[in-house]
């Protein structure tokens, strides 16, 4: 045998490994950026131009969510399912010394009380004998329990899995006592409430367990989704439900005559970001969306190539998005869309996508991008976009009349910082 023969079934045998091989590893240098084009928003599949508002509702809008369920996050089922119920379970009319009404909501996705279920804690004001009721709404999932919020120990203790954390507290997959006010700084609760606004959260693993088996567990046992491998190419996957779960939440408030539901902002820090995205895109009820280092797959836009990419995050969260999007991992000009379509999708509701100093990973610079090229589409609405063509020097938060941006300065993470901003700009887009 010649040594060439010889070296042939390992040739075959490397190029089967590099097909699986590691993505490239992120790139943070401007200079090396390659070209790249964005989609128009503007412009149908079958090359006709958006001109108006009514246009791009009835053609355009439809096209560009589709292609996002398709190709990006998986299909969201069109029927909510039909035991789904809610109940009050507790009200504290003098929580948070007197400030605040504290209310627990179980909503049951099926008919079974021990069968799925996620819970939404409530914060509002306490008011004088709600003379500004119904209040406006924060609304966000959160990482860690409803208890991580804020250290009131009326909070009930969640007993869902969670992602072990030893600076969490979080014990053999579970929240323990310790956990009670781990996120306080990034939910500024009493600030909230003392601005006006109620705020309502649920535990993300409640609607699906953020880990890569799982897919089939929680929202996805009742829906008989298969794990992240064994999925159709346009199934859903954990950002979809999640989102999934923010509008569920909305149908709550929609009933509840202390909240106003048309003055709903979803909100969501990084992965969570991602998906409040999502969730303002697909369900209009949504006022505000607000992204907080959301990066890729989220405010980033994917062609270009800052930071995460495409194929770094499939990897990464092989369960997060439908697996056609595994078709761009190195390939993200192949990509129907591009994110800032989905801004687009948000239109004419406000938007504040908020990045990092620090937080290369997500890109900021490609956050802020992804913004500028919604602004067609709000053009058609009549709103003028935002008052500056390049990124903003850090701690200089621009604000149009509904989209609004800023770079902060230090770490991925929600600071009392992005907090005065939301709140700032939900004064002006919220408040009557
Ligand atoms: C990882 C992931 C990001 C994500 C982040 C988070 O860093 O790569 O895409 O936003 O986790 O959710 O904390």
């Amino acid at each position: 045998m010649t040594p060439r023969l010889l070296f042939a079934p390992f040739a075959i045998l490397l190029a089967a490994v590099s097909l699986h091989a590691a993505p490239a590893p992120a790139n943070y240098d401007e200079s090396k950026v390659p070209p790249y084009t964005l989609p128009d928003p503007l412009v149908c599949a079958d090359g006709s131009a958006v001109r108006d508002a009514a246009a791009w509702r009835a053609k355009r809008r439809p096209e560009l969510l589709d292609l996002f369920a398709r190709e990006v996050y998986g299909r969201t089922p069109a029927r909510r399912p039909e035991k789904m119920h809610w109940a009050v379970t507790s009200v504290e009319r003098s929580a948070l010394a007197g400030k605040a009404v504290r209310k627990e909501i179980t909503i049951w996705f099926t008919d079974k009380k021990d069968g799925p279920q996620m819970h939404l804690l409530i914060y509002q004001p306490a008011g004088a004998a709600g003379a500004h009721a119904p209040w406006p709404v924060f609304l966000g999932l959160n990482y860690y329990g409803n208890q991580c919020v804020n250290a009131d120990p009326g909070i009930t203790l969640s007993r869902a899995w969670m992602r072990d954390s030893a600076e969490q507290k979080v014990v053999a997959n579970r929240a323990t006592e310790a956990t009670r006010g781990t996120h306080a700084t990034r939910w500024n609760v009493e600030t909230v409430i003392a601005r006006g606004y109620a705020t309502a959260t649920i535990y993300y693993g409640d609607i699906c367990p953020d880990h890569k088996d799982g897919l089939p567990l929680a929202l996805g046992a009742v829906f008989g989704t298969p794990g992240a491998e064994a999925r159709a190419p346009d199934e859903w996957g954990a950002i979809g439900m999640w989102a999934w779960g923010l509008s569920r939440a909305m149908d709550y408030m929609a009933g509840d005559g202390e909240l106003d539901s048309r003055r709903v902002a979803v909100h969501g820090h990084s992965r969570l970001g991602k998906t409040a995205l999502w969730a303002a895109a697909q369900d209009e009820r949504f006022a505000l969306a607000i992204s907080n280092d959301s990066g890729c797959g989220g405010a980033a836009l994917s062609k270009r190539i800052f930071g995460e990419t495409v194929g770094i995050i499939n990897r990464g969260f092989p369960h997060w998005f439908a697996k056609n999007f595994r078709r761009y991992d190195a390939n993200e000009s192949a990509l129907p869309v591009d994110q800032h379509e989905l801004i687009a999708l948000i239109a004419p509701r406000s938007v504040y996508v908020a990045s990092a100093q620090a937080d290369t990973w997500a890109d900021p610079r490609g956050e802020f991008l992804s913004l500028k090229g919604a602004e067609p589409v709000y053009r058609l609405f009549g709103k003028k976009g935002m008052p500056a063509a390049d990124i903003p020097a850090v701690d200089q938060p621009v604000a149009g009349d509904a989209i609004a941006y800023h770079v902060r300065t230090g770490k991925h993470d929600i600071a009392p910082y992005d907090w005065a901003q939301y709140l700032d700009f939900a004064d002006r887009q919220l408040k009557r």
